[in-house]
């Protein structure tokens, strides 16, 4: 088959020929339809040090996607051949605590599908049954396409409640845009995004965004009375990993506010503890998907009309994945589909 692989241990990726993945026992093979590029698939791309240490090569990348089921191990109930289907990366050891706790995105031993076991940016894909989502077919493929950064954003999103609360959104990437429609979508009153790169703040806008900023030209005290806002944010939620808007968002949360931190923030970063503690705000780290709690949620509101097709801006097919990186690498795109074909 064909497949999208980290071939030596140097910038870029090839698409060359290697043998379609085994399954085992309770694995299921999934034909491949459509996948969509995400930030950590850059990293690998650049070969960044976090990639570096992480990605045994040669590995195929690739962990977004949508696709068919090809075939099913015989210890497998409750799947069938051709059924549609998009995945949880996140393989789990099912035996430590957080496992048995039911806490499985905080497993000890996570093997991440992309970066340390095949990836999905190929024809096929063998993944362990109890990994697999069935989706309906009223969801948009493209859509099903991007479920696992949908996933964050909803994860992130749903971490607090946010009816009638006024939150703010740093970073108008695109789990940043599909937070502020998630955020539209389930009831907030003012859904402020900031970023410092306009094409993004447009696709925010397209979104649901009530403001989106640039924070470069314009301070977040602006964004609070333009929109008559007094006492602050109810919400952060902390999309850009970049420590600056960590620290902006501290200084304008409302006391005994909430903040959800998705983005990734490197090395140790200082903040105004003052802020944190004689202003009473929660922060909570999140991390990846509830399995599946947080895959059921997606799906019932994608049925119930979220709508996050605004943050899916390119289409490419495999054979031109080059210029798809570099469409996503230029900082000009939402999301950026990669398809084997029109099915
Ligand atoms: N915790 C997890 O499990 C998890 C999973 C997926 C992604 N992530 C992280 O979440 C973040 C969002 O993902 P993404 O794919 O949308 O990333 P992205 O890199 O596409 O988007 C981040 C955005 O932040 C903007 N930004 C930079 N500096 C800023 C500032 N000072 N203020 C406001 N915005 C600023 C960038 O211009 C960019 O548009 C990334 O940091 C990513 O690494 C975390
Ligand atoms: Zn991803
Ligand atoms: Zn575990």
């Amino acid at each position: 088959m064909k497949a999208l692989v980290k071939a030596a241990s140097a910038a870029g990726l090839s698409l060359v020929d290697v043998d379609t993945p085994p399954i085992a026992r309770d694995d299921v093979l999934i034909r491949i339809l459509k996948t969509a590029i995400c930030g950590t698939d850059v990293h690998i791309w650049e070969w960044d040090d976090w990639a570096r240490r992480t990605v045994p090569v040669p590995m195929v990348v690739g962990h977004e996607y949508v696709g068919v089921i090809a075939a099913v191990g015989d210890g497998v109930l409750g799947l069938e051949k051709g059924q549609l289907v998009s995945g949880e990366g996140h393989v789990v050891c099912g035996r430590c605590r957080n496992c048995r706790a039911g806490l499985r995105h905080l497993c000890a031993n996570t093997v991440s599908v992309g970066s340390t076991r095949p990836g999905a940016f190929a024809e096929y894909l063998a993944l362990p049954a109890s990994n697999v989502w069935p989706l309906d077919d009223a969801i948009p493929l493209e859509v099903a396409s991007l479920f696992d950064a949908l996933g964050n954003a909803t994860h992130t999103a749903l971490a607090f409640n946010l009816i009638g609360e006024d939150v703010l959104i740093t970073g108008a990437g695109p789990i940043g845009c599909m937070a502020a429609a998630i955020a539209r979508h389930v009831g907030a009153r003012h859904v402020v995004v900031t970023d410092v790169n306009p094409y993004r703040l447009d696709l925010a806008r397209a979104s649901g965004a009530s403001l989106a900023l640039d924070v470069r030209s314009a301070g977040l005290d602006e964004a609070m009375t333009r929109l008559e806002m007094r006492e602050g944010f109810d919400v952060g939620l902390e999309m850009s990993g970049n420590p600056e808007a960590l620290r902006s968002m501290l200084a304008v949360m409302r006391s005994g506010g909430r903040m959800a931190l998705l983005g990734f923030l490197e090395g140790s970063q200082a903040i105004e503890w003052e802020r944190v503690i004689f202003g009473g705000l929660t922060l909570k780290g999140i991390y990846g998907r509830e399995i599946f709690e947080t895959w059921y949620k997606m799906t019932a509101m994608v049925q119930g009309g979220l709508d996050v097709s605004p943050v899916i801006t390119h289409r490419f097919p495999y054979t031109e994945f080059e210029a798809a990186f570099d469409v996503m690498r230029s900082g000009r795109s939402g999301k950026v589909i990669l398809e084997w074909s029109e099915r």
